[in-house]
């Protein structure tokens, strides 16, 4: 087993995701309340938001932005992945006492998970991992997830006695789940082109994942089948960044984008390349 099991340590992963907004302010200020996250960085056209001093999420200002149709390909929902159990009861004690509208609970075995949109309809995801040794495997050794209602009783009873408003410290961007218009493509481009190892087939989607982790990256055709990306401006995600242990595997990723036909251009941090779906991926190394 590696020394640690979280998706941030893996070879591969996917480290923060920005959204196009028409409403900077709006959409800052309901991150800070909501999931306690900092302002790590600002402009007038742009907020860099995280906890600890680590950048997670970033929001740029486009005031004609327009709320994309429900059938495009794009994100499904940036997913946090918080330290421990007892820091999603604290966030489900916290969203109760605040009054936000929850999307959803559900137990899908290898995690918790709790969902809610932001005021633009992004999708959120908080989850805490259960320890690797726990995981269901199939016959093959493959991991099991599945869909059943959070038990939020159990949760409740795992919440501390002084429950913190804002997520913890070491609150990650653990997965990042898209929405795309065809399976086969997204396995071709997440598995093939970034190099993400398929672990679990899914009715109507596919999970990939680096380091044995049950996915970094989630595509589904539950609402976007044979669907377009997003008209050019408009609100949700712009971008998202996958970052690489080393500069080996960074280049090994560059060279396998040209090899399958799609540009790479030299960004600030590594490279930049578009995934099928017309949104930028920043490929970046660890070290
Ligand atoms: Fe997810």
């Amino acid at each position: 087993m590696a020394a640690s099991e979280h998706p941030s340590d893996m070879p591969i992963h996917v480290a923060s995701s920005e959204l196009a907004t028409s409403d900077l302010k709006r959409l800052s200020d309901w991150y800070g309340r909501t999931l306690g996250f900092e302002v790590i960085d600002e402009t007038s056209s742009r907020t860099v938001l995280g906890l600890g001093g680590t950048a997670l999420l970033s929001l740029v200002h486009d005031p004609d932005a327009k709320s994309a149709p429900r059938s495009a390909t794009g994100l499904f929902h940036n997913a946090y992945v918080l330290p421990r159990r007892a820091d999603l009861a604290a966030f489900l004690g916290h969203a109760q006492t605040i009054g936000v509208q929850l999307t959803g609970a559900s137990d899908h075995l290898v995690t918790e998970a709790i969902y809610l949109d932001d005021p633009d309809g992004n999708g959120i995801e908080v989850y805490w991992d259960r320890p690797r040794k726990d995981w269901p495997l199939g016959l093959a050794g493959d991991i099991r997830m599945a869909t059943d209602p959070l038990d939020l009783e159990s949760l409740m009873i795992a919440m501390p006695p002084e429950g913190e408003a804002r997520l913890p410290a070491g609150t990650r961007l653990g997965h990042i789940h898209l929405k795309v218009a065809d399976l086969a493509a997204a396995e071709s481009y997440i598995s093939g082109v970034l190099g993400f190892a398929k672990q679990v087939d899914y009715p109507g989607a596919g999970f990939f994942g680096s380091g044995g982790y049950h996915h970094h990256v989630g595509a589904n055709i539950w609402a976007s089948r044979s669907g377009a990306p997003a008209p050019e401006g408009s609100a949700g995600l712009r971008s998202y960044t996958v970052t690489y242990a080393d500069e080996e595997g960074l280049s090994s990723a560059v060279e396998r984008c040209l090899q399958a036909g799609f540009e790479v251009q030299e960004s600030e941090m590594g490279a930049a390349a578009t995934d099928p779906w017309g949104i930028e991926v920043q490929l970046v190394a660890a070290s």
